[in-house]
């Protein structure tokens, strides 16, 4: 079982637990609706790794035209499911099978957590290939040096690691795959949050 095949098991009691998650997170939201005017009419937003599809709805509801893609299929069933007017396709981030410079930004809220630090080049290639030339890319993560293992996560079986990051480590692979990082942003967990810090970056396709 791997990271797929986790969030299949876990997919219907993650979208209970966040779907309206946003509404007590006023920076995330603010760093997205930041990310849509940044976009503007350049193209789509893609939103890498959508889980239930919350994200993908709050950048439609600023005015973007956004798209979810999940590595997990029962993800993409529920998002689908409850926002039936947006597209989701199940995708992996590391191989989008999509063409060139197809999309303006791209949104990756706390799912570059599940790569490992050797597939980051890998991952930041395929952003940096399907994003047009001066579009942008949010990524959320939690910082620091551990992996967080779980094998039980809503009362479920799953075979999960969350990779913390540090921002140069995130910030240096960008560079290398030719994404300019060009605003950075921590905070403390909010009190209904998973006690770790959240980092994010926001980055330019040069
Ligand atoms: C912690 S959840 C975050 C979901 C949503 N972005 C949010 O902020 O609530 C991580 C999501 O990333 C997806 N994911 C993990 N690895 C992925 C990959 N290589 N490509 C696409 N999605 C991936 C998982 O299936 C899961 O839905």
């Amino acid at each position: 079982m791997g990271t797929r095949d986790s969030y299949d098991e876990v997919a219907e009691a993650y979208a209970e637990r966040f779907t309206t998650e946003l509404d007590g997170k006023p920076l995330d939201r603010a760093l997205l609706t930041h990310l849509v005017e940044r976009v503007d009419d350049l193209g789509p937003i893609a939103d890498l790794g959508c889980g239930p599809g919350h994200v993908t709805r709050y950048l439609a509801d600023q005015g973007a035209r956004p798209l979810g893609l999940d590595l997990s299929p029962r993800m993409i069933e529920i998002a689908s499911a409850a926002h039936p007017d947006l597209g989701f396709h199940v995708a992996d981030m590391r191989d989008l099978h999509v063409p060139d410079q197809i999309w303006g930004g791209i949104a990756a809220c706390y799912s570059i957590i599940h790569l490992a630090p050797a597939e980051l080049p890998t991952a930041f290639a395929e952003f940096r290939r399907v994003l047009r030339p001066g579009g942008a890319a949010l990524l959320s993560f939690h910082l620091g040096d551990e992996v967080r293992h779980l094998d039980q996560w809503f009362d479920r079986p799953v075979d999960l690691d969350f990779q913390f990051y540090q921002r140069a480590e995130i910030e240096s692979a960008l560079q290398d795959a030719g994404l300019t990082p060009d605003a950075y942003i921590e905070r403390n967990p909010y009190v209904h949050e998973v006690e770790t810090t959240r980092a994010t970056i926001l980055a330019t396709r040069t």
